[in-house]
């Protein structure tokens, strides 16, 4: 939204009441109000529908804008993300998605599938919001930069609360290798090599 080259925002869920409050909270609200939600000169629709139906327009792409169609995911588990970027992908043949993702749960698994699928990485960050961390994912087809299953340039150790996070996942798996017995956990030798040394 700051790189100030979206014109039109489409919001869609399939709960219809999710969709009433939000078009009645969208066309009340104007000046400062709606600049929480949307920059004013930003269009808006609402949509109730499910999002691996979605067929969209050929994009017209004008100077200096990026000619990608860019669809943000937030709150869902990461496999029901991965269903829902593969069916988009299915359904746009041919158009150039990019896509910024903040799951819940099962991240190494929806980062370990969207690599094999061709995306790379365009940035990534962690944030924490009510005493939870959040990886928020933004990802092309088009990008070269590789995909990391556990992260690669989000994790900055000078931040205390990303070592927490990683703490978190740690032990996390350390439960579920112990549950497992002697069964390998990949992801957490992946994530312990992420610890700073020394
Ligand atoms: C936990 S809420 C998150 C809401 C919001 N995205 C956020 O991050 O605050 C998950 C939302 O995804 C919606 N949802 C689940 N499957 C969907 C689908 N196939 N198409 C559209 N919306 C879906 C649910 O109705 C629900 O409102």
């Amino acid at each position: 939204m700051q790189r100030g080259d979206i014109q039109h925002v489409h919001f869609v869920d399939v709960v219809p009441e999710i969709m009433a409050q939000l078009k009645q909270r969208l066309s009340e609200t104007n000046g400062e109000d709606q600049a929480e939600i949307l920059r004013p000169d930003v269009q808006w629709s609402v949509h109730c529908e499910d999002l691996r139906t979605l067929v969209f327009p050929e994009l017209s792409v004008l100077p200096g804008q990026s000619g990608r169609r860019l669809i943000v995911i937030a709150g869902v588990g990461g496999d029901l993300m991965m269903e829902m970027v593969a069916a988009l992908q299915n359904n746009n043949p041919g158009q150039r998605l990019e896509f910024l993702l903040c799951p819940v749960y099962h991240v190494f698994k929806l980062r370990s599938a969207l690599a094999e699928s061709g995306f790379g990485l365009l940035n990534e960050t962690i944030v924490q919001d009510g005493g939870l961390f959040y990886e928020i994912l933004h990802i092309a087809t088009d990008s070269s930069e590789p995909l990391s299953s556990v992260g690669s340039m989000m994790w900055d150790f000078d931040q205390h609360h990303h070592y927490e996070y990683l703490s978190q996942l740690i032990s996390h798996y350390e439960r579920v290798a112990k549950g497992l017995g002697q069964q390998k956990v990949p992801m957490l030798a992946e994530y312990r090599a992420l610890l700073p040394q020394g």
